[in-house]
């Protein structure tokens, strides 16, 4: 059962999704919290340490695993998803950085590394709270549209309108990764508790197809109509299609 939370304006998106996050680990100081990184995550992460030094709260017990990783790019690469989240998170609240979970981009096997990684979050006990953003191709993590509905961890060829819109992240001359080490749409599926915040016009179709349209691997994140325990975050942007 989706539960679906339009805000008036995307601060109050952000708010929210953050206090959400926050919430879990005072609930829980060992939770095990899936992470995701985009644009969209960047001013929860700044809300969420920010909200978390005000309530002193400790993340020495907690667990993270991010969705998603690209693949060539080593952990030390400003634009990996490991240096995003150091930068916005991890460097910035008490988590040991041995309970950080990305996938490593650049693993000499890549597969080898995804199934690794499927099994870390079984071993960690499976997760409890899983962030997600959306991709304008109602893709989540990195599982592009086509992506199996019951997938696990493995490596995905990005999609040519994925690159598009991550190709600001990177410089003029700098070659952006065409390959992601991505959880599946089964690894996503499995945590208990999903909470997805989509903000701005662009997202508006990808979040009408994902919640309205029919459940299809043309639209991976349409699988959250599946999921018992799902909250959906949305600015009135990004909630204009429904
Ligand atoms: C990225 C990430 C996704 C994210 C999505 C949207 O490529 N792999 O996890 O949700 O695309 O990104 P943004 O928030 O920048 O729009």
């Amino acid at each position: 059962m989706a539960t679906i939370l339009i805000h008036p304006d995307t601060q109050s998106a952000i708010r929210a999704t953050a206090e959400r996050l926050l919430q879990a680990v005072q609930g829980d100081h060992d939770a095990v919290l899936g992470l995701a990184t985009g644009g969209t995550m960047e001013p929860v992460y700044h809300q969420l340490v920010r909200r978390a030094d005000e309530a002193r709260l400790s993340f020495a017990g907690v667990t993270t695993f991010n969705l998603d990783e690209y693949v060539g790019l080593a952990a030390d690469h400003p634009q990996s998803y490991r240096s995003t989240m150091n930068r916005l998170l991890f460097d910035h609240v008490d988590i040991p950085r041995n309970q950080t979970y990305l996938p490593r981009g650049d693993a000499q096997d890549p597969s080898a590394e995804a199934i690794a990684y499927e099994a870390a979050i079984e071993a960690a006990g499976g997760i409890d709270l899983q962030l997600l953003g959306i991709g304008r191709n109602g893709h989540l993590g990195f599982n592009e549209p086509s992506s199996s509905l019951a997938s696990r961890t493995r490596i995905k060829k990005l999609a040519r309108s994925t690159l598009e819109a991550n190709a600001r992240f990177f410089g003029a001359g700098e070659r952006m990764p065409t390959h992601a080490i991505t959880m599946g749409i089964g690894t996503i599926m499995k945590a208990r508790k999903l909470l997805m915040l989509a903000m701005g016009a662009s997202k508006a179709d990808a979040v009408a197809a994902a919640l309205e349209g029919p459940v299809t691997a043309a639209c991976p994140a349409s699988i959250l109509q599946f999921h018992p325990d799902v909250t959906v975050v949305l600015d009135q942007e990004a909630a204009s299609c429904l």
